[in-house]
């Protein structure tokens, strides 16, 4: 059974018909816009014409392409995209002033989102004005937008910290004036879904023009928000890929469209295949990297660790999800760590084509929970390479340690003479370095040099109970020239012998995963 018959479910049924959804839904999207207004971003022409590109071919009504009247650059990106000739209709932003409409104008646009701050706060702090030419302003400017052919979205900014008398003011004046959508910002992300609820029912009580919501997430509700919104009738939603916008952003089009489609069973159309390498692009782009908790298109929105859930979703993944992957383009991925259990680990080491008896799973296993206990994010080219040592392991070990000395002076560098079996041939070679430690590294480089070249990418050095004659813990991790990697670990009360099997136990894994493969 597939995750979306179960959310259209009887209940579910009843709860959409106790709701006044509006017959058509139109995804506004913005992240041209807003979503350009993110602290740090800014897109170029030609990455603004590939996000667009994605979000016609994903199917949003409409693309917020840019604020003409802010730049040069913005008239020509908007011109741009508009030779796309997209499905999409293409909107521009404008203050309530003649040139900023003008603006829209030079860039081609059929469509305008004009706006103006309504609530105390911004009329006497930033705008300085009275009601009346605030009003006056709105109307001025949608009648001029109007008389010169534009599509008209108004939006009163602050709508939800504006008195409610005043907002449905200004909302008849427009609509008189010939507006063609009305939008409801919640500027700074105030509401709450039960305010929404009682600001939406009233607007659409009072009003037969379109409405729109546009929500900031401040409080991480924008969500929530705009489908309490949708729920009460509004007919549109503004959007953002990832949820990008100004400080914590708006609300997010994959969330949206995905909750409207699973949990609403509205489809709104839209290909939500694409959804996923949308997010990528507009991540790449804007340098903003989702984080991997992020809902529908986060590294860990279709993950699994847990030994409970991962043989759950082994033999239904609805067990452990509510959409497929596959819905929205992104991919299932099974972690290992120390949750795993030992169904995850054998579609895992299935999925490698490794064969281990009951004996070497049973190691593997035991290894991957324990570098999982010590914090570590086990991947599955350690698990490959774990495994493969562990197959391998059953043979003799390539190198082993014959003989080793250290001779020191005051103000001479330290020489460690040390003798190794290569392969069953001995050898010995003396080096010098900056300590006893350094100098028996060099000397084992020198001695297998000709079998393999190791690169000793981590050190760790640790006391185990302090005093003079601790025993020293050493943790390796060695890498060869074709990018394998593995562990070594000694304990020994010679700081220099530990450090040397250390390593030899790390390069007698690699040699051995070289000879495996
Ligand atoms: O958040 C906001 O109020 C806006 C306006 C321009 C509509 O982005
Ligand atoms: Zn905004």
């Amino acid at each position: 059974m597939g995750s979306i018959e179960m959310t259209t479910n009887d209940i579910e049924k009843l709860k959409r018909e106790n709701m006044n959804l509006a017959d058509k839904i139109y995804i506004f999207d913005t992240t041209l816009r807003d979503g350009e207004q993110t602290p740090g971003v800014a897109l170029t022409v030609d990455e603004k014409i590939q996000i667009a590109q994605k979000l016609n071919n994903l199917g949003v009504d409409k693309i917020e392409v840019g604020f003409p009247a802010s730049s040069k650059g913005e008239i020509e990106s908007a011109k741009r995209i508009k030779e796309r000739d997209l499905d999409s209709t293409l909107v521009g932003l404008a203050r309530s002033l003649k040139g900023d409409i003008d603006a829209v104008l030079d860039a081609d646009l059929e469509y305008i989102h004009t706006f103006i701050g309504t609530s105390p706060l911004h009329r006497d702090y930033k705008l300085k004005k009275s009601k009346e030419e605030i009003v006056q302003g709105a109307v001025e400017s949608v009648e001029y937008a109007k008389d010169h052919g534009l599509t008209v979205e108004f939006s009163a900014e602050d709508a939800t910290r504006t008195e409610r008398d005043f907002l449905f003011e200004i909302f008849n004046e427009v609509v008189g004036a010939g507006a063609d959508f009305l939008d409801v910002p919640d500027t700074v992300g105030i509401l709450t879904p039960i305010m929404t609820h009682e600001l939406i029912t009233d607007i659409k009580n009072n009003f037969k023009t379109p409405i729109s919501v546009h929500f900031h997430n401040d409080f991480g509700l924008a969500t929530a928000n705009s489908l309490t919104a949708i729920e009460c009738g509004a007919n549109q939603a503004h959007v953002t890929v990832n949820g990008l916008g100004e400080r914590t952003g708006n609300c997010s089009l994959e969330e949206l469209v995905m909750t409207l489609k699973t949990a609403y069973g509205v489809d709104l159309g839209l290909d939500t295949t694409r959804l996923y390498s949308l997010s990528n692009l507009v991540g790449r782009l804007t340098g903003v990297k989702m984080p991997v908790n992020k809902p529908i298109v986060g590294d860990n929105a279709f993950a699994h660790e847990s030994g409970i859930h991962v043989h759950g979703i082994l033999n239904n993944s609805s067990t452990y999800e509510p959409m497929s992957p596959e819905m929205v383009g992104h991919s299932r991925r099974i972690v290992l760590g120390k949750h795993t259990g030992a169904n995850a680990l054998k579609s895992k080491l299935k999925d490698y084509h490794i064969d281990l008896n009951d004996e070497q799973f049973c190691k593997v296993f035991d290894e991957i929970k324990s570098l999982g206990d010590s914090g570590k994010c086990v991947t599955d080219d350690d698990l490959v390479a774990i495994a493969i040592t562990e197959l391998a392991s059953a043979r003799e070990t390539p190198i082993e340690i014959k003989g080793m000395s250290i001779s020191m002076g005051a103000n001479v560098s330290p020489t460690a003479t040390v003798k190794l079996e290569i392969d069953g041939v001995e050898k010995e070679t003396a080096s010098t370095g900056v300590g006893p430690v350094d100098a028996a590294l060099k000397a084992i480089g020198t001695l297998i040099q000709d079998t393999l070249n190791i690169e000793l990418e981590e050190y760790n050095l640790e006391a185990i109970n302090g005093g003079t004659d601790a025993l020293a813990d050493v943790f390796v991790i060695c890498s060869d020239p074709d990018g394998n990697k593995s562990t070594g670990r000694s304990i020994n009360q010679d700081i220099v012998m530990a450090s040397i099997l250390a390593v030899l136990d790390s390069i007698n894994k690699l040699l051995l995963i070289r000879r495996s493969i």
